[in-house]
């Protein structure tokens, strides 16, 4: 048997639950999905890539066709700067990845040995909980409020772990519309957050895939803006950033940013996984940006999203009953719902699949063993204005018929 040969990390490995999760949902007539987290394809700039895809392997094909550098093309990270334009930065604070999926995985790489610890925020993205535990830390996660991580509990379960002798790494969190919850960190919890950390001497990667998904006026600095220009301390965070809910997650285009010493690491991972980013495609996101059609493209992806996310917070108050909270974004592509205590959402996805809707439970967004079950997470960008209204409404029939 093959299987008798897989490393011990294969054998242990978890599929993705969420995947499996999704694929029971497939091929049911009608059903109506809030459990994807797509982007809508309508948002997807096909006429200016497809002129620029075009352009780069016409004009500049005797170049991007060869082998990259294994830390990004140079031309893609000029043009990050500018829009970024963060002080003090230049090409060595940058690593680009095919998607933040890798960065995570070059990052965790880097600093993680068997044992290690990450906490994160409860709930947090399943995908980068996974990856951290593949490559054999332990996560440990801290509940949040509507202002973000809960500090208090942060500092409790910190001096826990360390009594137990445990080595805390670093802490991962989504500052901006997280997912699952769609929360964003206010500013005087990503301050404090900063401070303890660095009073604690834990690293923080901060994943950034939403935070230009804003369609309010409000904007927060991200943590690493704050760690570079108010605290002065280059090694604190690093930020990973991705185009795929901007340009289409097929593009496979993210960047991250931090210490020199960490992302020259994490370019050694990239060029023993991969060799190099896709050349052509970074070269069309460099042109996408210095053309000038990045700005005008995130506010139409905003203008087009937000009646989307209106619709499902409207309906939600329509149609829940009392005893249902859910969070309040304002951008990114998420709500996260609270049900009683008493109601287990992973039961429940099975009974709203045979009333044709479905989310994905929000147990799949815990580490093994510290789930809540009173919980789901809800997606807005992946569905038209009609099925959002008909699906929160069986959605709410639904849990009225089960708990009065
Ligand atoms: C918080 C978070 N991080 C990372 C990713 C993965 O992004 P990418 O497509 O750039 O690999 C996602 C995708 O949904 C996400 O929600």
């Amino acid at each position: 048997m093959i299987t008798n040969y897989f490393s011990e990390t294969t054998k242990t490995m978890k599929s993705s639950l969420i995947r499996e999760l999704v694929a029971t949902t497939k091929n049911v007539p009608d059903l109506i999905s809030f459990a994807g987290g797509f982007p809508s394809p309508a948002t997807f700039p096909t006429e200016i890539l497809s002129k620029l895809f075009q352009e780069v392997v016409f004009q500049q094909g005797r170049d991007v066709l060869q082998y990259g550098n294994s830390e990004g093309d140079d031309q893609l990270k000029e043009e990050i700067l500018k829009w970024e334009n963060y002080p003090n930065l230049n090409r060595n604070n940058l690593i680009i990845t095919v998607g933040a999926t890798n960065a995570i995985y070059y990052m965790s790489r880097t600093l993680l040995n068997e044992g290690d610890i990450v906490l994160c925020e409860a709930p947090s993205f399943l995908g980068s909980i996974v990856a951290f535990e593949a490559v054999g830390a332990e996560v440990h996660c801290v509940s949040m409020d509507n202002e973000g991580i809960d500090l208090n509990r942060l500092a409790e379960k910190v001096k826990r772990l360390r009594d137990a002798d445990k080595k805390i790494k670093f802490l991962y969190t989504i500052p901006d519309f997280q997912n699952p919850t769609g929360i964003t960190m206010s500013y005087k919890r990503r301050y404090k957050l900063l401070k303890y950390c660095e009073a604690e001497d834990i690293l923080i990667m901060e994943d950034n895939p939403y935070s230009r998904l804003n369609f309010s006026e409000e904007e927060q600095p991200t943590l690493l803006r704050i760690a570079q220009t108010e605290l002065n301390n280059p090694y604190l965070v690093t930020e990973i950033v991705s185009f795929s809910k901007i340009l289409g997650p097929g593009m496979r285009v993210a960047y991250a940013i931090g210490a020199p010493e960490l992302i020259n690491k994490m370019v050694s991972w990239q060029q023993k996984v991969t060799i190099s980013p896709d050349c052509t495609t970074e070269r069309v996101v460099a042109k996408f940006l210095a053309e000038g059609y990045m700005e005008p493209h995130i506010k139409n992806l905003c203008k087009f999203y937000k009646p989307y996310l209106d619709k499902m917070l409207a309906c939600l108050s329509a149609e829940m009953p009392v005893y249902v909270q859910w969070t309040k974004p304002k951008g990114g592509i998420f709500i996260w719902l609270w049900l009683p205590e008493d109601i287990n959402a992973d039961t429940l996805f099975y009974k709203a699949k045979d009333h044709l809707v479905t989310f994905i439970p929000g147990s799949k967004f815990y580490p093994e063993g510290q789930e809540r079950f009173n919980c789901m997470r809800l997606n807005y960008t992946y569905s038209t204005m009609e099925q959002i209204e008909t699906g929160i409404k069986r959605l709410g029939e639904l849990i009225k018929s089960i708990y009065v």
